[in-house]
């Protein structure tokens, strides 16, 4: 049998303790299901490498992570290091160079999760937000021109291609098909006149293929309005790079917080490496505490075995996150618990024993 070949970068900050919890989970079910094994390679990749060396990571990097099977990611991103750097560096060029063009992010309110809403049903509370992930807005196309004089200008370009519209749109609108779960389309056609005028109509042109999907379109400023007043509205939901950054931390804030929320960034092709990452970052105000929630991270360890074709692993997984929540057993303080990192990922592998 072999095993299954995953690159673990941590990264910084909270990113290490996190992803570590995640792999004693994964351990877990290859001990309780013998014909899943994983042989992990760690690299310390980051800032603190970057302080030491220059670089976020070596000059073969992505030559090395070409032959794994996935990644798994914690966070990327410290003070003392610009974190256009480090981003840019590491996180955004893996995705961007490895082609995960589609960012899948689940926002669902398990039970027992806390949520700020009132008025709202839990299980209203259920979408799947498909984000591009490899242009749009973080193309990194532009120019800084005449610095520090009076005609400095900074140009952001934004790089929407067919290619690149089409194909997340239709992506999105496979899974809504399959999930049997409405479409939105979340663009700014109003005053992105270039961009989101082309997502638009990419949209409405692809849409004619899906007859079976229902389907709206939201502007971005209304649809944040609706994530909070009406989330039920939402099945699943595609859009842009940027906006998607944005609105999945909307999401998690209304499903339980940033300790809950996972993001697989895959490459539906399966040509290079998909890569399994929590949403949230570093988090400098408490790393080194050992209090952050690894529950993202397992999460994503979740969307790792549904990709691999374990979705009944998956699934257990995500009942193991909501048992928890529901007992209030091995939760860290931001879901009103006390337990530590470690002993929240141990109280996960006790429920699937
Ligand atoms: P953040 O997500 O790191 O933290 C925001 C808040 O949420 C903080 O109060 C933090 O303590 C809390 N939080 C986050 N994850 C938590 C967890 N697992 N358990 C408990 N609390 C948690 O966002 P930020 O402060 O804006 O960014 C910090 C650094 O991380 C920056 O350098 C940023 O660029 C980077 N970042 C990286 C990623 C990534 O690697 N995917 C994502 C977002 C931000
Ligand atoms: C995320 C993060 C990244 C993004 C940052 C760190 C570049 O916020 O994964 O949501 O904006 O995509
Ligand atoms: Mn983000």
């Amino acid at each position: 049998m072999t095993a299954y070949k995953i690159a673990l970068i941590p990264g910084d900050g909270i990113g290490p303790e996190v992803v570590h919890e995640a792999v004693r989970v994964l351990e877990t079910i290859s001990e309780l299901d013998p014909k899943i094994q994983f042989a992990f390679t760690e690299y310390p990749w980051g800032c603190e490498d970057y302080l030491k060396n220059g670089e976020m990571m070596p000059e073969n990097g992505m030559e090395i992570l070409r032959d794994y099977d996935a990644i798994l990611l914690g966070a990327v991103g410290y003070p003392g290091v610009p974190d256009h750097i480090s981003l840019r560096d590491l996180l955004l060029r893996i995705r961007h160079d490895f082609d995960q063009y589609v960012n899948l992010r689940p926002v669902k309110l398990l039970k027992g999760a806390p949520c700020p809403l009132k008025d709202v049903k839990r299980e209203d509370i259920d979408m799947i937000f498909i984000r591009e992930n490899s242009e749009g807005e973080y193309a990194g196309s532009g120019a800084w021109l005449y610095p520090n004089s009076d005609q400095e200008v900074v140009i952001q370009n934004g790089v929407f291609s067919r290619k690149g519209c089409e194909r997340i749109i239709r992506y999105a609108f496979d899974l809504a098909r399959k999930e049997k779960r409405s479409l939105t389309s979340v663009s700014k056609g109003n005053a992105l006149n270039y961009s989101m005028v082309f997502w638009d109509q990419i949209f409405n042109e692809v849409k004619k293929d899906y007859p079976d999907v229902p389907t709206y379109s939201l502007l971005v400023d209304a649809a944040s309005m609706f994530m909070v007043k009406d989330p039920k509205r939402f099945g699943v939901v595609v859009t842009s790079n940027l906006f998607g950054d944005i609105l999945t931390d909307l999401g998690a804030a209304i499903a339980g917080g940033m300790g809950l929320a996972a993001s697989a960034n895959i490459n539906p092709e399966r040509e290079y490496p998909s890569m399994f990452e929590p949403i949230h970052g570093s988090a400098p105000d408490i790393a080194g505490k050992g209090i952050a929630n690894p529950l993202a991270s397992i999460w994503a360890a979740s969307q790792l075995l549904d990709f691999l074709g374990y979705k009944e692993w998956g699934k257990r997984i995500i009942d193991g996150i909501e048992t928890m929540l529901e007992q209030k057993r091995g939760l860290t303080p931001d879901l009103g618990g006390n337990a530590s990192t470690s002993e929240c990922g141990k109280t996960l592998t006790e429920y699937l024993k």
